[in-house]
């Protein structure tokens, strides 16, 4: 396939790169090259010229609550323990529902679609049959999932808490179908956060990653009161981070943890150590009041970090807006704290797009052997009322929006996954 349009993308953290004009040939699902001019082997090709348009990396999200797309932009006047208990539990449990989950689910994936996220990591619900049927329409969605059962055997209502030996046993099964029956889709073990999960399902948990050599998503450090809880339940594990390790939650370079607010120096060492990718989710931080992670300095000191949308702390799926939070909010640091520079939205793009794609493989940048998942923004009426440049175009997409005409996930053209639902 060869594209012509005005390409912009992000290949390493603070450098953006246009080619205005430019050409794109791919092979199969994988970039062969990015040139400003057509090499001569490819002339007698047929060319897809998308004009004026403007083509960048899609959105990878590296954390998302499937079932919760139904809730985003409710309970906000409540911080992180009580919304959980009283918004998210009770539509969770829901998903006991096949019927309701598989409409829900083909909303959700539309609504990535829609959005311009081609890759993603969720968190389905404790339910097996709604798990596998995530799975199971993810792949056929056309996008690059992983997706995890919850699990969660303490600290919740009874409708959703499960048995710890059932819970492990659904876990694992999960995995196995998964591997034989899928291909591009991938299980994601997921312990929904430390208060939710006994010793005995964390210990089960960890050995299952190292048994199938599995990723791991859960949440760290999010809220202040979640933390001093995890202190209590744990009395005899020094910090948050710990509790992970010690159970073997934190395979490295396997591990994506979200907000990681609240953390220790040593906290941190631990993470950088482990390789960890530690999921920035700005909307929901802010929605939830839970605080604001020193992105800046995290990023200084050689974390691993992406931002996310956190629907539905976050309350939205869009990861232009999550990309845009992120730099304001890194400037709401900077004016409390002068020395922590605030993220340009060339940094914040990267973390939507290169820097969560490395979780998921070669992807999130136009580089030669990079699977091709991009999109292409038409300019609109209103903005073709004044001569941009590429960056200005990118710039108006991810703060007030743009339309997306096509967009690509391994080198195909993907259409909405399911028109009717
Ligand atoms: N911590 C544990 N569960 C959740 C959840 O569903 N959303 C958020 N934002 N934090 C959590
Ligand atoms: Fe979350």
């Amino acid at each position: 396939m060869i594209l012509k349009g005005n390409f912009l993308h992000t290949p390493t953290f603070g450098t953006v790169e246009v080619h205005r004009g430019g050409w794109l040939v791919t092979q199969g699902e994988r970039i062969v090259g990015l040139y400003d001019a057509l090499p001569e082997e490819y002339r007698d090709q047929p060319v897809m010229d998308w004009g004026d348009s403007l083509i960048i990396p899609a959105f990878h999200d590296l954390h998302i609550h499937a079932p919760q797309i139904v809730n985003r932009g409710i309970g906000y006047d409540e911080q992180l323990l009580p919304w959980l208990e009283q918004y998210t539990f009770p539509t969770e449990a829901r998903f006991s529902d096949l019927d309701f989950a598989t409409r829900v689910w083909k909303a959700f994936l539309n609504r990535l679609w829609e959005s311009g996220t081609m890759g993603f990591a969720a968190f389905a619900t404790v339910h097996k049959q709604a798990a596998w049927r995530l799975m199971e329409l993810t792949e056929a969605s056309g996008l690059r999932g992983l997706v995890g059962k919850v699990n969660m055997d303490r600290n919740a209502p009874d409708c959703l808490r499960e048995d710890t030996q059932a819970s492990l046993a659904d876990t694992e099964e999960l995995i196995c179908r998964s591997r034989e029956e899928l291909k591009r889709t991938k299980y994601i073990l997921t312990p929904r956060f430390v208060p939710s999960t006994t010793e005995q399902m964390m210990d089960g948990l960890g050995q299952l990653a190292q048994r199938y050599q599995l990723p791991v998503q859960s949440h760290l450090s999010e809220n202040r009161g979640e933390v001093e809880w995890v202190a209590k339940l744990h009395p005899d594990i020094p910090t948050y981070t710990q509790v992970y390790e010690h159970f073997g939650l934190l395979p490295r370079g396997r591990t994506i943890m979200a907000h990681a607010i609240h953390l220790t120096q040593q906290e941190k060492e631990l993470l950088r150590e482990k390789e960890v990718i530690l999921a920035h989710c700005p909307l929901s931080n802010l929605n939830l009041s839970s605080g604001i992670m020193p992105l800046r300095d995290d990023l200084e000191r050689g974390l691993r970090c992406c931002v996310a949308s956190d629907v539905a702390g976050g309350n939205t799926a869009q990861m232009a807006r999550t990309v845009t939070a992120t730099v304001q909010l890194s400037k709401v640091r900077w004016m409390q704290r002068p020395k922590e520079t605030p993220l340009s939205l060339g940094e914040a793009f990267y973390l939507a797009t290169r820097g969560s794609g490395e979780f998921l493989g070669d992807v999130g940048a136009f580089l030669p052997g990079f699977q091709f998942d991009a999109l292409v923004i038409r300019p609109t009426a209103l903005d073709a009322l004044m001569e941009r440049s590429p960056y200005e175009r990118l710039e108006q997409f991810l703060y007030d929006g743009g339309e997306i005409v096509q967009r690509y996930c391994g080198g195909k053209a993907v259409e909405k996954p399911f028109p009717e639902i």
